[in-house]
């Protein structure tokens, strides 16, 4: 069975301007699916999409929507029209590193505002379609992060453990209409993300294509996936040691590659 058939032909693609949601918008197009494409920077999504459509022959509709503005979901509903979302793939989202206490709280707002607040009124007005339909899927972005708490990436790490619960809860909500739900769990992997964090890719970082391959892999099948062996490795490690030990550990790794970042 094709995606189309499987799910329905348009798939909306929230943070499609670089990175991971570029690297899904180019896949889902080479299987034939009719893109949304979600961000702020229109001029990106336009290329994107040229590109796309000349390659491919889908239909594209670009959608430069700011997610952390309250009145994002009005504002998108105009672009969409009456497409059915077939496939929402949760994917927008940023980081901060730094001292939660010394950082600009409204960043942080901003922060939850897009990687938590978006994805929650996506999926529930998209689901509604999905459900009257039997049949739909929804990817939500969770991270390696979102196994322990991240102290000097304490917010963000918080989002993408929300990330993680939504998607495993809706995984059960949702099975008996027929709706897959995946939450993809990458590690460090290289996009834009680390140099607007101010963070590192870490030791093995992963390309976006091997992140996307794991969740089309996976979704259907599981309720959530880590992708890398080295991070499903790294995933393991709070199961078998304690809260406080896994915190320390993360914390003195995050204070000294920041110290040497010069982030205090
Ligand atoms: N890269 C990693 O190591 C890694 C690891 C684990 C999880 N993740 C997760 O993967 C997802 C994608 O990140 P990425 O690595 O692909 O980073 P990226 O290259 O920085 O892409 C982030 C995307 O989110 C969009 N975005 C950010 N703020 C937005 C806003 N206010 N409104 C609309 N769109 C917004 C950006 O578009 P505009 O700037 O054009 O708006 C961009 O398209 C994120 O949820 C991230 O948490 C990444």
């Amino acid at each position: 069975m094709t995606l189309k058939e499987k799910y329905g032909s348009w798939a909306l693609i929230t943070g499609a301007s670089s990175g991971i949601g570029e690297g899904f918008a180019k896949r889902l197009a080479s299987e034939n699916m009719n893109l949304i494409l979600v961000a702020r920077r229109e001029e990106r999504l336009k290329k994107l999409s040229d590109e796309l459509k000349a390659k491919y022959g889908v239909d594209i509709v670009v959608a430069p929507v700011d997610l952390s503005k309250q009145n994002f979901l009005e504002n998108l509903k105009e672009f969409v029209r009456d497409r059915e979302v077939g496939l929402l793939i949760n994917n927008a989202g940023f980081g901060f590193a730094g001292e939660f206490a010394k950082s600009d709280v409204e960043q942080q707002a901003d922060m939850i505002r897009v990687n938590c607040i978006a994805p929650t009124l996506l999926t529930h007005h998209y689901v509604q379609q999905m459900k009257e339909r039997k049949k739909g899927a929804i990817i939500f972005l969770g991270s390696l992060v979102a196994y322990q708490p991240t102290p000097l990436t304490t917010t963000y790490s918080a989002t993408k453990a929300f990330n993680l619960f939504m998607s495993e809860g809706l995984w059960y909500e949702l099975r008996d209409y027929n709706i897959d739900v995946l939450a993809l769990n990458p590690g460090g992997t290289d996009t834009e993300f680390q140099q607007k964090a101010n963070t590192s890719s870490g030791p093995l970082p992963r390309t976006v294509e091997e992140v996307i391959n794991t969740a089309m892999k996976s979704l259907g099948k599981k309720i959530s996936v880590v992708d890398g062996r080295y991070n499903k490795l790294l995933s393991f490690i709070p199961r078998i040691v304690t809260r406080k030990t896994i915190v320390k550990l993360a914390g003195r790794v995050r204070k000294k590659h920041y110290t040497s970042l010069s982030i205090k």
